[in-house]
């Protein structure tokens, strides 16, 4: 056994273009919430989604110094938590679907996703780097985000590289997530805390409906919290990240998930 920490996913409906509108509506549902540890929060929480152009991704992004995560740093310093939360960022003229770990008021880093999903990739650059997994106040967290699930080497590498608890920032759009994450629990023993977005964005010719279901899920996949799939919630778990250090499977725990692999008899290119 380890420490317990309260795990929460902040399920939510950015409206486009309204960076300061987002950022409250974040901050009330953290505040009317159960209090907690770590909180994850949805892909692009901050600006929406359905981009018509670069120069808007590019006119909506911001610095890692920027008002979003200051005012995101100021919450996580006032409650001692963890905060985990995708923005779009701009780092030189280079436009990232990012995310940003924050925990007791400091930045840890951030994560540039690195599988764009659909026209995403007219908007954004992939990230260069592996999704990264840091050690925190709430355990240690691998990140990634959205479409980053329907590759399994994502799960597989935080996991290897000692993640505990999977944060998933997600704008969902397709129907299968919420029942790979199971999966990717029970696979690669860990948690994760999937904070999806809902409600639906209309522009530039194109209509997407996000499809909410935020879940919080143990090492043997079970669903601890789960949200609706058209409402705001906040769902949250007590968790201990311990747990996903047993990497031990079957009756007899003869079985090690990390230690029975065969790498070398897989495919390599
Ligand atoms: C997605 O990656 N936003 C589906």
């Amino acid at each position: 056994m380890g420490c317990m920490i309260v795990a929460a996913a902040v399920q939510m409906e950015p409206v486009f273009g309204q960076p300061q509108h987002n950022l409250q509506t974040a901050v009330d549902l953290i505040e009317a919430g159960p209090p907690a540890n770590l909180y994850v929060l949805p892909e692009l929480f901050h600006c929406g989604y359905v981009f018509t152009s670069q120069e808007e991704a590019a006119a909506l992004a911001e610095p890692v110094d920027g008002p979003t995560v200051s005012a995101l740093q100021e919450v996580s310093a006032q409650r001692q938590c963890t905060i985990f939360a995708g923005f779009a960022e701009r780092a030189d003229q280079t436009i990232y679907n990012s995310s940003v770990l924050i925990d007791q008021g400091q930045v840890l880093g951030t994560y540039r996703k690195i599988h764009l999903f659909d026209k995403e990739t007219l908007w954004f650059t992939p990230g260069s780097a592996p999704p990264p997994v840091y050690q925190t106040s709430s355990g240690r967290l691998g990140l990634m985000i959205c479409f980053d699930w329907i590759f399994p080497e994502t799960a597989r590498s935080l996991m290897l590289n000692g993640a505990q608890i999977l944060c998933h920032s997600a704008n969902l759009v397709l129907q299968w997530c919420q029942k790979a994450t199971v999966i990717r629990c029970v696979e690669n023993h860990v948690f994760t805390v999937l904070a999806n977005r809902i409600g639906t964005e209309s522009r530039g010719g194109d209509t997407l409906t996000f499809t909410g279901a935020s879940t919080i899920v143990d090492p043997k996949g079970q669903v601890q919290a789960a949200a609706p799939e058209t409402e705001a919630a906040v769902i949250s778990a007590q968790i201990d990240p311990a747990l996903a250090d047993d990497k031990t499977i079957g009756p007899s725990k003869i079985n090690n998930l990390l230690h029975d692999r065969k790498p070398d008899l897989y495919f390599q290119p």
